[in-house]
């Protein structure tokens, strides 16, 4: 058995070779050059060559990871092989929409196979290991992490989870096409104050419980072998030292047997938090809280043997990680092959594969939303139109990759303008009118453009004056979303709303198509714009992907994964909040409210919405019986009906209220969905199960269950319009 193969492995391994397993550097030097020979490099080489390295990340390419990996193998005293990890988050070189847009399809058998794409593509260039998926829920658009995720519910996120970790590892690790997954960040990162990356995350156990943890829980029920922990502290302390997240939840409560991955440099990161005096006292702190692999810190390599000496750490505690990792290692079957996925002509004839191109073209229409469409305006006439494109969005051919886009090329995208190209019978012009802004970030090319320019508004505006359509490709560029790009503002940047604005007053026949990485507040458009389209960033395909839906050779069915505000000031919010003792009922009410005197408490496009070509009316919502109790259960239904002259796809969405409970209970919560197709006409009934499943929550005795008590059912195409029904649960 596997448990003997690692035990006698670790038998012969020193204390310093065990905790090598247990160190994680960067790609530190380019491969093809000379060895290092100084510094920081040379250090790392020397270790490398010692059995003091258990896996790298950011290396890619079979040459680079097969010379890595020899080292490891054939000059190492244990030749014990390395793990290769680096952030497929959506994608290798093929390019998939953001995880974000991903969840907007609601198609759980497309989102595993975009993952298992990415998956097939990463392990065919030497790697094992995916930093992904982030299950992390989100509430606040302005945290620029939210486009890694898949919203802001844990059911969607829990069920979209297990879809992206079945998609990545398959059904077999040691198989050449799958690579290992990681469910991150444990925990709360998404909780961050005010939405500005790493900050201080402070949320109480009922929600912790009941909606941060499912998704992880998720994962790690459908196999995930792998955590990261996460850079926030979590009621003061830091996720990385947190013995409750790390032991009593993951390794006790829920038996995960996998490895814990720190996040990048977040075990020395304990010493700004002002957790640990210095790096010695942050690897004694990680290691005995359960972080098990060090990621970029050093300070396991370079402390841990001492701690170990000095008796503040167990060397068994060093064995229990080192075993948990020899034995993922085992899994992959890199102990019997090192260079299983180190094959040139697998690696060649793999990368950028046609299949591939087919695989996130079809996942990008699916995760495009309609958000309005009045006057008719989509579907986009076929011949006869004169239709003017404005926006730098539409001609980029970078921005649609998004953030993390790894091995993508610059300029690899297929560009809404050349998707529109495609369609020949209409007369198609394009203008820039303004670029789009950026903030404060790191990249060089961004300082290059210009945030206040409206030069360019005189050409758009007259452009625009002749058309039947004005397609407006507006939003935030690819890597204005993503790690360390919070914003204070979620409106269009930089002159883009003011360049909205001036063409409306000329032409207001609008289709405007957004692109963006996070939900935003656009009011103005809302009221104006007769059709919006969210076209998110949608990679490789995007242009192909929108085109279609544009012209109709897609029927929109995506619906929002995440609640878009009408100000920012709204932020967090979210559909399954919980009621006030004073809850709002019919805006405007008397002061006294739990309300805003400056804004409605409502969103602009609530979760779960999103329109079609097609109609979709409900009714006849029925429950099979009133109550039920014990292991009972009983059934909701609701007749589906195509009322529109399209044939199309609607998500019914399945939602609870829990009335009174020992913790308050959300004014909704999603608990079940189904897509489904119908012809014009046609209708359909669909069905949930309600059980004690359905009702269970984390309750004040600590534990999750169902509680006795009265509850709303409701049904519908989004969780702000839908038919409702009453039942009861009676037990206890
Ligand atoms: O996987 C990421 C993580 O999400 C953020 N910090 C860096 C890690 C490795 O690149």
């Amino acid at each position: 058995p596997l448990e003997t193969r690692v035990d006698s492995i670790l038998k012969l391994m020193t204390l310093e070779e065990k905790i090598g397993q247990l160190n994680q550097y960067n790609g530190f030097w380019e491969i093809t050059g000379p060895t290092p020979k100084e510094g920081q490099a040379a250090k790392k080489y020397a270790d490398l060559k010692n059995g003091l390295v258990g896996s790298m990340l950011n290396v890619k390419g079979v040459k680079d990871v097969r010379a890595l990996q020899k080292i490891a193998v054939e000059e190492t005293r244990l030749g014990i092989p390395l793990i290769f990890g680096f952030d497929v988050i959506h994608g290798y070189k093929t390019i998939s929409p953001i995880p974000l847009a991903e969840a907007a399809s609601w198609d759980l058998v497309e989102i595993k196979k975009s993952a298992a794409v990415a998956a097939e593509e990463a392990a065919s260039v030497g790697l094992n290991w995916t930093f992904a998926p982030m299950v992390d829920i989100a509430r606040d658009a302005r945290w620029g992490r939210v486009m890694e995720g898949a919203g802001e519910d844990p059911y969607l996120g829990s069920q979209i989870a297990i879809a992206r970790v079945q998609g990545f590892q398959g059904d077999d690790l040691k198989a050449k096409n799958t690579i290992l997954a990681c469910a991150k960040h444990f925990a709360g990162y998404a909780f961050a104050e005010s939405g500005r990356d790493y900050n201080t995350v402070d949320v109480g156990e009922s929600t912790l419980q009941n909606i941060v943890f499912p998704p992880f829980k998720a994962a790690l029920d459908a196999g995930v072998r792998t955590f990261m922990n996460s850079f926030n502290e979590l009621n003061g302390i830091p996720a990385t030292g947190n013995k409750y997240l790390q032991r009593q939840i993951l390794k006790d409560d829920w038996k995960f047997d996998g490895f814990v991955v720190s996040d990048w440099g977040s075990i020395n990161e304990m010493i700004a938090h002002g957790y640990a005096k210095d790096s010695k006292q942050a690897a004694e702190i990680a290691i005995n809280a359960g972080s098990d692999m060090d990621m970029e810190s050093s300070a396991y390599v370079e402390h841990l043997a001492e701690l170990v000496k000095e008796g503040k750490v167990k060397e068994s505690t060093i064995d229990d990680a080192a075993r948990r990792i020899l034995k993922v290692k085992f899994e992959l079957g890199l102990f019997d092959n090192p260079y299983l996925y180190c094959d040139e002509n697998y690696e060649k004839e793999t990368v950028g594969k046609p299949a591939f191109q087919e695989a996130v073209l079809e996942m990008a229409k699916k995760s495009i939303v309609l958000l309005k469409n009045e006057k008719e305006l989509l579907p986009l006439k076929k011949s006869g139109q004169k239709i003017v494109v404005i926006g730098a969005l539409a001609n980029d051919k970078t921005s649609p990759l998004g953030s993390w886009r790894i091995a993508a090329d610059d300029n690899s995208a297929v560009s809404l303008l050349e998707g529109l190209k495609k369609y020949k019978n209409n007369s198609l012009s394009y203008v820039k009118g303004a670029d789009v802004a950026v903030g404060r970030t790191q990249f060089v090319w961004e300082t290059k453009i210009n945030m206040t320019d409206k030069s360019g508004f005189a050409e758009a505006i007259n452009a625009a004056k002749g058309a039947d359509v004005v397609i407006m490709s507006l939003g935030e560029h690819g890597l204005q979303s993503g790690e360390g790009r919070s914003r204070t503002d979620l409106g269009l940047p930089g002159v883009q709303q003011e360049l909205l604005e001036e063409v409306y007053k000329v032409n207001p026949n609008i289709v405007l198509v957004l692109n963006n990485g996070r939900p935003l507040a656009i009011p103005w458009a809302d009221e104006h714009i007769p059709a919006i389209v969210e076209a998110w960033q949608l990679g490789t395909q995007s242009g192909n992907a929108i085109a279609q839906v544009l012209y109709g050779d897609y029927n929109p069915s995506g619906k929002l994964p995440m609640t878009f505000p009408r100000n920012v000031g709204q932020v967090p919010i979210y559909y399954n909040y919980k009621n006030t003792g004073r809850p709002v009922m019919n805006e405007p009410e008397s002061v006294f409210w739990s309300h805003y005197i400056d804004e409605k408490n409502t969103p602009l496009y609530p979760f779960g919405y999103g329109l079609s070509y097609s109609k979709f009316e409900y009714s006849n919502l029925e429950l099979s019986q009133k109550s039920f109790s014990d292991n009972g259960q009983m059934e909701v239904s609701v007749i589906v009906k195509n009322t529109g002259k399209y044939a199309g796809k609607e998500v019914v969405q399945f939602y609870i209220r829990d009335l009174f409970a020992s913790v308050t209970r959300p004014v909704k919560e999603l608990k079940g969905f189904e897509m489904i197709e119908l012809q014009p006409n046609e209708s359909k009934k669909v069905s949930f199960i309600i059980n004690e499943k359905t009702i269970e929550f984390f309750t004040a005795n600590s534990k999750w269950e169902a509680e006795a008590g009265d509850f709303k059912v409701f049904v519908g195409g989004s969780s702000a319009q839908t038919l409702e029904g009453d039942f009861q649960y009676l037990n206890n």
